[in-house]
């Protein structure tokens, strides 16, 4: 990134990237700025969305977060707890009949209505049993950017739609950064935002292997629909479900990967982000790939 491009952005992008919390300014010597941060981009931890509630940046309570799903870094050292801590209660997949999906190749062939029907209807797994709501995905049909999350936390499942928490704010702010919103009827400006599940897991738990599995056809769906130009996969079970890798993001992130053809840019998860604001520098990074694309 050049410092020209910093010299241009406007009033409202810089606006946006303080409210991202990252600190956009051109360095008078390169020397000053961390190797793995843009040239022209410097972290600053500042503010928080609008309207998200200030966390300390040490892990935050359970219930501060509300289960905001948080997946990264995985090369995060073991002592490093990579999520909000969960609620003791271990609360393992349930088990469902695996024939209450429609087959794989039978979802390949749904369209919109009738894709959003099965996910509704979904049994395959035993999130079923503790949704509120299936949690879709949102955004222009034929957006350019399709953006891809982990599972839908409590707001979500209260809802019925991706993102509407505090990460759902952070993630609002860093498509406005790059123009773009969920809502926006121009594709070219938009983003179709989904999940890797469609449904909470309980007790602000990870995704089990078999969760992913079952509701990986519909994903898959939603993408071939969608055909974006660029897929964003944030956190790390969005990359681990579309590149098939358990590499730490960290050593992902900065290339273009492919899903299906489609270039693929990873980042971190904007819960994990809200945790650790100093890592919003790369994550304006990833982002300013992903507008060079
Ligand atoms: N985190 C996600 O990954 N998805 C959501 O919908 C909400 C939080």
């Amino acid at each position: 990134m050049s410092e020209d491009w910093v010299r241009q952005l406007d009033a409202r992008q810089r606006a946006m990237l303080a409210e991202m919390g990252v600190k956009v300014w051109a360095p008078k010597a390169r020397a000053t700025v961390a190797a793995d941060v843009p040239a022209a981009v410097v972290s600053a931890p500042v503010p928080l969305p609008e309207g998200a509630s200030a966390r300390p940046t040490a892990a935050p309570t359970t219930a501060a977060l509300s289960r905001e799903p948080i997946s990264e870094p995985i090369s995060t050292p073991a002592s490093t707890p990579m999520r909000a801590p969960a609620p003791a209660p271990a609360q393992g997949p349930a088990r469902a009949p695996a024939h209450e999906r429609p087959d794989r190749a039978d979802i390949a062939t749904l369209d919109w209505p009738a894709l959003r029907e099965a996910v509704a209807a979904c049994q395959a797994c035993g999130l079923c049993a503790s949704r509120r709501n299936t949690v879709f995905g949102v955004g222009h049909t034929q957006a350019d950017w399709m953006i891809i999350g982990e599972a839908p936390g409590e707001q979500e499942d209260r809802q019925g739609e991706p993102f509407v928490g505090a990460a759902g704010q952070l993630l609002d702010a860093m498509l406005r950064a790059c123009g773009r919103a969920r809502s926006n009827e121009e594709a070219g400006r938009s983003a179709y935002i989904a999940n890797v599940l469609k449904c909470r897991p309980p007790a602000n738990r990870n995704p089990a292997p078999e969760e992913v599995l079952q509701c990986e056809p519909y994903l898959a769906r939603q993408v071939a629909l969608v055909r974006p130009k660029l897929i964003i996969a944030m956190g790390r079970f969005a990359v681990q479900s579309l590149l098939k890798t358990t590499e730490p993001i960290g050593r992902l992130r900065g290339r273009v990967h492919r899903y299906e053809g489609v270039p693929v840019i990873v980042t971190y998860h904007p819960a994990y982000l809200l945790r650790t604001p100093i890592d919003k520098a790369k994550a304006w990074a990833d982002l300013c790939l992903a507008m060079d694309q």
